[in-house]
């Protein structure tokens, strides 16, 4: 089955802090996992660089807004490669491509009757890139930016919008798993209910964006543009494939929900009045705050993915995304939560576990590990449901869920350890047996967690499933079980998973 995740397409008016990481890592773990399942995967991420406040920041540099993207597209390529996402395309919007496909999708809303001029006057927050009503201004300024919107007055192409409510509210009422959470989804629908209002798709006396193909003085205005991403990708990621017919519309887009209404409501009405099919799905989840505050460069605590990275890893940064708020809330994360996980959960339930079990298959086996699966061992009771209860978890997007389910066997097998105690058995010859199924039980329920983890931890899964002899490289959804393991030989005490990290705050 064609499975495609987008994460949202990041301005690139300044660099990469947690939150976007944030989104991609959700991405590219729901990517590797249905990867497992054997379906068929296309995952995008990518730039936006047509808007207002990119152009704002070229021009404070003295450089053209083109040559001001080509130089910090660099970092934004770098956020998925040190993530260790596997995206299959990174999109630009400044890609020929694109914008050829932006032309031509907007054409056809044209040409279906759907877009009209007008001029329109309001306040413009270049943060937010949109219009605000008075109604959402908090004295005065924009409560997302805390600035004053500008006040803008123009000749501009209107798309309207007001003319699908009704069959966007009997999207929403065939689909009720249309957008997830439910709440976001009742968000959705509630604001749709309320009233739909025209808006504008272009923008006049601004050249920096793609240029409207009938009255080119006019450029698309940046969410009209950006939106059409998802779409355009697939006809020129491929050179010579138009991965459409293959993807569309088996399309999941994550979100966070500051972007829920463009995301939500203004793009399947927009795909609607193109001809196209809606999105099958859309997640949105929540915000992360930092030390209980908003991530904002004015208030100075923007932290780089990048430098976590370099700290603790890729698999702890993951980990830690997934694990330290609940995958669709929003949440207070911190750099001192990030080192407790990593020291607590990583290094000694996970990384103790395998070093334990391969000491000791080392020390009292000779490194030679009998095939002793049982009907009636505890670890296939713990194992028993775990695949499905984990793909379950994922198919509704709840990461934080199934990292939590597959956490319980690490910490039953740790209990496992601790209650067969395998040190005394090996002490006793006429315990022999015992002793092999124990680690047997071991070895082969810590392989099948390591395939579990292999798309939140997705470097260290491979060490694991190699220090215990296994194949690295097979990590299909089927190993999720119990007793596959055969016998085997060569098992070496492993070197620690996760060497000890110093300073709580060495990243900050
Ligand atoms: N360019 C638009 C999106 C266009 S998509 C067709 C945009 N870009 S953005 O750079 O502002 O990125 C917004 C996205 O980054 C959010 O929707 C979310 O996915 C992610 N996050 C940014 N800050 C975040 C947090 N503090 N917490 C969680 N995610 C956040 O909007």
């Amino acid at each position: 089955m064609p499975y495609y995740v987008t994460t949202p397409i990041y301005y690139v008016n300044s660099t990469p802090h947690i939150g976007h990481a944030y989104t991609t890592i959700a991405a590219d773990i729901l990517a590797r996992h249905y990867r497992q399942r054997g379906e068929d995967v296309f995952f995008l991420t990518g730039v936006d660089e047509h808007a207002s406040k990119v152009a704002r920041v070229a021009a404070e540099q003295g450089l053209d807004p083109k040559a001001y993207a080509d130089r910090i597209v660099g970092a934004w390529r770098e956020l998925p490669r040190r993530l260790g996402a596997t995206n299959d395309f990174f999109i630009r919007t400044t890609d020929d491509g694109h914008k050829a496909f932006v032309q031509d999708f907007l054409q056809r809303i044209y040409d279906a009757g759907d877009i009209y001029q007008d001029v329109y006057a309001g306040l413009y927050c270049v943060g937010c890139e949109a219009f605000k009503t008075e109604a959402e201004l908090v004295e005065g300024k924009c409560p997302l930016h805390d600035v004053e919107p500008e006040w803008i007055e123009e000749r501009n192409w209107f798309f309207r919008l007001s003319a699908y409510q009704d069959r966007l509210l009997a999207l929403y009422d065939e689909r009720p798993d249309f957008v997830l959470p439910a709440f976001r989804f009742n968000e959705a629908r509630s604001f749709i209910a309320g009233g739909l209002q025209d808006f504008s798709i272009s923008r006049a006396g601004q050249p920096w964006g793609v240029p409207i193909p009938w009255d080119p003085d006019q450029v698309a205005y940046v969410w009209a543009d950006a939106l059409v991403n998802y779409l355009s990708a697939l006809t020129y990621a491929r050179p010579g494939e138009d991965l459409r017919p293959r993807f569309w519309p088996a399309v999941r887009h994550l979100l966070g929900k500051d972007i829920l209404r463009f995301h939500c409501v203004y793009w399947p009405a927009m795909l609607l009045a193109a001809g196209y099919e809606v999105p099958r799905q859309l997640f949105v989840h929540g915000y992360l705050l930092l030390d209980d505050r908003k991530i904002s460069k004015s208030l100075g605590n923007v932290v780089d993915p990048l430098d976590l990275i370099d700290v603790y890893g890729a698999d702890a940064v993951r980990f830690w995304a997934a694990r330290a708020v609940s995958f669709g809330h929003d949440g207070s994360v911190s750099i001192d939560s990030l080192h407790e996980r990593y020291e607590r959960e990583l290094a000694n339930e996970l990384g103790n576990l395998l070093s334990r079990t391969t000491a000791m298959v080392a020390r009292y086996l000779d490194g030679v590990l009998p095939a002793r699966p049982r009907g009636d061992s505890p670890v296939r009771a713990l194992l028993a449901t775990l695949a499905s209860d984990v793909a379950d978890r994922l198919d509704v997007y709840d990461l934080t869920g199934a990292l939590e389910r597959i956490w319980d066997v690490v910490r039953g097998l740790n209990r496992y350890v601790e209650e067969r105690a395998p040190w005394k058995l090996a002490s006793d010859e006429e315990r022999r047996r015992e002793l092999e199924e124990t680690l047997y039980d071991l070895v082969d329920g810590l392989g099948a967690v390591a395939v579990a983890l292999a798309a939140y931890l997705p470097e260290t899964s491979p060490r694991i499933l190699a220090a215990l002899g296994a194949d690295p490289a097979e990590l299909g959804w089927e190993r999720v079980a119990y007793g596959l393991t055969p016998a085997r030989a060569g098992i070496a005490a492993a070197a620690p998973l996760y060497p000890r990290i110093d300073a709580p705050t060495a990243a900050a």
